[in-house]
């Protein structure tokens, strides 16, 4: 069942320079989640974070801190991000030969354990795991890079991956990254999507708080 809405500003559209900063301006601007987008440059091209930079802001927050991994050979990074302070460990089902003992591990570690497919990524490859499944996190940019625009065609997706859950009485959550703004954050929801990632849409915007509540008014 859809929950209440989750925005998970994303900072890899944040001022790095400023770091805390930043991190402490969406909590009290009324994000729900920080989301923090680990990339290895071999799973997509670029570099950005990693378990230090996410140790370094958890005391300027106490909101859950929602890690993306984009790198492969995930497991090797999962409890590093869990004694970081990570809440929620998401990794993808692509880079994941063992998926189901990945999502265990993280469990494991007392962590939420989330599971993100690529826009080209058929919402049954996570049929079977949805047992050890506390998020999943569709794609709907390839990912790798901020400011991308969002692909309809993944809204689809959404609907059949909410219809996943429900059939299975699984209470994941449903986030949607990539390309959500004020102008596709009501089809996102509209089609079942209870958390969305939003990272140019606020951190590109003088106003976090502002764009924030602009996103909320306007999700269905
Ligand atoms: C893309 C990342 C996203 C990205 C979203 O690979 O996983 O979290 O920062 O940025 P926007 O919201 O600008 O599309
Ligand atoms: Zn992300």
């Amino acid at each position: 069942m859809k929950k209440d809405l989750v925005i998970a500003p994303s900072i890899l559209s944040a001022d790095f320079a400023d770091l805390g900063a930043e991190i402490r301006a969406i909590d009290v601007g009324g994000c729900d989640w920080v989301h923090f987008d680990v990339m290895d440059g071999s799973f997509v091209p670029p570099i950005t974070i990693g378990d230090n930079v996410c140790k370094a802001i958890r005391s300027h927050t106490e909101k859950p801190i929602d890690v993306h991994l984009m790198v492969n050979h995930p497991d090797t990074q999962v409890e590093a991000f869990a004694k970081a302070g990570a809440d929620i460990i998401t990794v993808h089902q692509e880079a994941c030969t063992h998926l189901e003992r990945t999502l265990q591990l993280i469990r494991s570690l007392g962590k939420k354990a989330g599971v993100s497919l690529n826009p080209a990524t058929p919402v049954s490859t996570i049929k079977n795991v949805l047992h050890c499944t506390d998020l999943v996190l569709l794609m709907s940019v390839n990912p790798g890079y901020g400011g991308q625009s969002y692909i309809h065609a993944v809204t689809d997706k959404i609907r059949e991956a909410r219809q996943m859950l429900d059939d299975a009485g699984c209470d994941a959550w449903l986030e949607v990254d990539g390309g959500v703004n004020a102008a596709t954050i009501a089809e996102v929801t509209g089609a079942g999507a209870d958390a969305v990632v939003a990272g140019s849409a606020v951190y590109n915007k003088p106003d976090y708080a502002g764009a924030m509540a602009e996103l909320r008014d306007l999700a269905e």
